[in-house]
């Protein structure tokens, strides 16, 4: 291939472009409210508006439902530059993508085009019902059932940890339907926020993403039609596998673009800083500790978009490469954002300057989605099966 044909490793112009749409909107109109969110754990309204104007609320939603049509890695960097200026409302194009990927994966054609469309106008959005109290890591160990009652089902049991939950309109919820079969008994179905017998619990107090409510979701009796149901019986707990596999992409995304917003602060503050008669960049100890910061970042951000290509195209080792970009870029984002801190000193402690949010913001990166540990046993068993 001619070299100037070969456009060797690097973002397509489009991609770039993007980035710098989603930052301008985000300096602009996410940023500035991502203080006051996480100090008074609300909902960034004012966010989620200017996301949606822009149409980056969720922009994975294909064209043919209304969407903005974005491949996976267009709407990772969009993840990403949202996460950077405040992470709670990165969970709204994350969260949407969250729970929408079971129907865009597995749902009818009727499905999709109901409940898609909306969420691609901006009209509701989309939360993914998995764990449980007792059903974290062992997610196939839930208890939630689904009892069919001729042409409907019947959903009893507890959700928690759900992300954006009593605000979104839409939920994907997976539960039992044979309890026999572990997890090939377990399917997968849309249930409304104004479905008869759902209700949610209080917000739960988080150290951070303090302005996205994750919420209990109880089902009593909630009665659904049967074509509600995602997928054949049976095929849940692969469908919500099937997803993670592409949406621990989105986390790592979200880790980047953490990591990035604080290492962007701290460098313009060491260079503001002065002790000792001079910018406190201009002693090496700094200058050591923001080289390994760029370093992990750069890395990071490189595996995650690796891992969006291979999302995108739907490669065979996606799941290896969604847990790998998932747990390295947390792992990283936790360390950078530590970093972060330590570059302020006695400020970078306090609430007056933003990093102690991101360090906060980042630790939920390790844990949701999969905690690392679990990205290890995916990774592993990918490994020794190749
Ligand atoms: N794609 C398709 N099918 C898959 C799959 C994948 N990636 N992974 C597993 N399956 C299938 C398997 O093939 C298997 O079927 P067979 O028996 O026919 O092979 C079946 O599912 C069961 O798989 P395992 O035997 O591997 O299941 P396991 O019980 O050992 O669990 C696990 C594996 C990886 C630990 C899994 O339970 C897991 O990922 N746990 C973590 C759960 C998690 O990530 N929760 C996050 C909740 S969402 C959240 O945090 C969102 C938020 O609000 C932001």
């Amino acid at each position: 291939m001619a070299a100037e044909q070969f456009d060797a490793y690097r973002l397509p112009e489009e991609h770039e472009a993007i980035r710098e749409a989603v930052r301008d909107v985000c300096t602009a109109k996410v940023a500035p409210h991502a203080a006051e969110a996480d100090e008074t754990g609300e909902f960034p309204k004012a966010s989620y508006d200017a996301l949606r104007a822009a149409d980056f609320h969720a922009p994975h939603i294909p064209v043919e439902y209304g969407g903005a049509g974005a491949d996976a890695l267009a709407t990772a960097i969009v993840i990403e530059e949202v996460a950077r200026a405040c992470a709670a409302s990165s969970l709204i194009p994350a969260v949407n993508k969250l729970g929408t990927m079971p129907l865009i994966l597995a749902g009818s054609e009727e499905l999709k085009r109901t409940y898609l469309t909306p969420v691609a106008a901006g009209d509701a959005m989309f939360s993914y019902c998995l764990s449980e109290p007792e059903a974290g890591s062992d997610a196939a160990s839930m208890t939630t059932k689904a009892v069919r009652d001729g042409d409907h089902w019947v959903l009893n049991g507890v959700k928690r940890w759900i992300t954006n939950a009593g605000v979104s309109e839409y939920y994907t919820v997976f539960a039992v339907t044979d309890p026999t079969a572990r997890s090939k008994g377990i399917s997968a179905f849309v249930v409304e926020k104004s479905d008869p017998g759902i209700s949610f619990g209080a917000p739960e107090k988080k150290l951070g993403i303090k302005g996205s409510p994750t919420r209990e979701v109880y089902f009593d009796n909630v009665r659904i039609p049967a074509d509600r149901m995602i997928g054949a019986e049976g095929t849940g707990f692969a469908t919500a596998m099937r997803t993670l596999d592409h949406t621990r992409v989105t986390i790592a995304a979200q880790a980047v673009g953490i990591a990035q917003g604080a290492l962007d602060y701290a460098k313009g503050y060491v260079q503001e800083r002065k002790q000792f008669g001079k910018p406190v960049a201009d002693f090496q100890g700094i200058q050591f500790m923001l080289a390994d910061m760029g370093m992990k970042l750069e890395a990071a951000r490189q595996l995650t978009y690796a891992a969006a290509g291979k999302s995108e195209r739907g490669d065979a080792d996606l799941t290896y490469f969604g847990a790998a970009a998932k747990c390295f870029a947390s792992d990283a984002a936790m360390e950078i954002t530590t970093d972060a801190v330590q570059l302020l000193g006695g400020y970078g402690y306090t609430r007056d300057y933003p990093v102690e949010r991101m360090m906060r913001d980042a630790k939920i990166t390790q844990i949701y989605e999969g905690t690392n540990q679990v990205q290890r046993i995916v990774m592993a068993r990918q490994l020794l099966k190749r």
